[in-house]
């Protein structure tokens, strides 16, 4: 008999690794996904965005594990918050790093912590919660494509594919945390979908604004290069739009839950290669 979404996430046991990855920033080319501005900067640009928005997820379901009964759910609740912090740090000390070479990331860091600070003033942490199941519903997306797509990882320096790894394969493992949370809330329906058609608009907007700023920086914004590369990665090769089309519409139905696509295979293929990380 096949597991139930629901239980397949009920069944989840995860908790946050602080990895070793043994490498310093400052040894990375610096186009270092297949020496490509653009694919670089669209990866820069999203880690930028990675500290706030991982702050917002920690909050919004903190403000709800008052009201969560089930001993399961709370333990994964703890566990997921412990690896969204973990996240947090090292996305923010690669902005630091990137700000070495004259980019302006933690700047853009701090942008966004006043656009977060704004979102928690106007906002109830129900309707933040939402927004954290919408993202949520983006990084899985992302995450299941950089475990099982070799043409997105081809051309990424080897070192820091295993940091983007490590966490597609957390965000894998506590895709449906809150999810699970919004459900056992109560909460409304029609609210998930809004906010997913609002951080559909502005997550877009947005990463793409920050790889106009990386791009201007390096003087190749208004380059033919940068547009043909720029069409590849999200339409042809490997295409993201198309490949994560599907995945992304399944959020609209009424009955959708993130485990209902069960990847636990990339989870146990990830820990086999992984055995013997180092943790630090
Ligand atoms: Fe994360
Ligand atoms: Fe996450």
């Amino acid at each position: 008999m096949t597991q139930s979404a629901q239980a397949i996430s009920a069944s989840m046991n995860f908790s946050g690794r602080k990895m070793d990855f043994g490498f310093d920033f400052r040894d990375l080319p610096h186009y270092w996904y297949d020496n490509d501005p653009v694919k670089t900067h669209v990866l820069n640009a999203l880690s930028c965005l990675f500290l706030e928005g991982e702050r917002i997820f920690i909050d919004s379901v903190r403000a709800h594990e008052h009201l969560i009964s089930d001993p399961v759910l709370q333990e994964q609740v703890k566990n997921f918050i412990k690896q969204e912090a973990i996240h947090g740090n090292e996305h923010h000390l690669f902005s630091e790093y990137l700000d070495t070479l004259g980019y302006p990331a933690t700047e853009i860091e701090r942008q966004e912590r006043r656009g977060r600070k704004i979102i928690t003033k106007i906002l109830p942490a129900s309707h933040r919660l939402a927004i954290t199941c919408a993202i949520e519903h983006f990084t899985a997306m992302f995450a299941h494509q950089l475990l099982t797509n070799p043409e997105l990882l081809e051309g990424m320096d080897p070192r820091i594919r295993e940091l983007w790894k490590w966490h597609a394969v957390e965000e894998t493992e506590h895709k449906g945390v809150c999810f699970d949370v919004y459900q056992h809330c109560n909460l409304p329906y029609r609210r998930r979908i809004f906010y997913m058609l609002i951080i559909t608009t502005t997550f877009l907007l947005r990463e793409t604004q920050l790889l106009a700023v990386f791009l201007w920086r390096d003087k190749k914004l208004f380059k033919w290069s940068s547009l043909k590369s720029g069409f590849r990665f999200f339409w042809t090769k490997p295409g993201i739009f198309p490949l994560i089309w599907k995945e992304y519409i399944d959020y609209f139905r009424r009955d959708f839950h993130p485990w209902q696509h069960d990847n636990r295979e990339l989870l146990e293929a990830w820990e086999a290669e992984h055995s013997n990380y180092k943790l630090v």
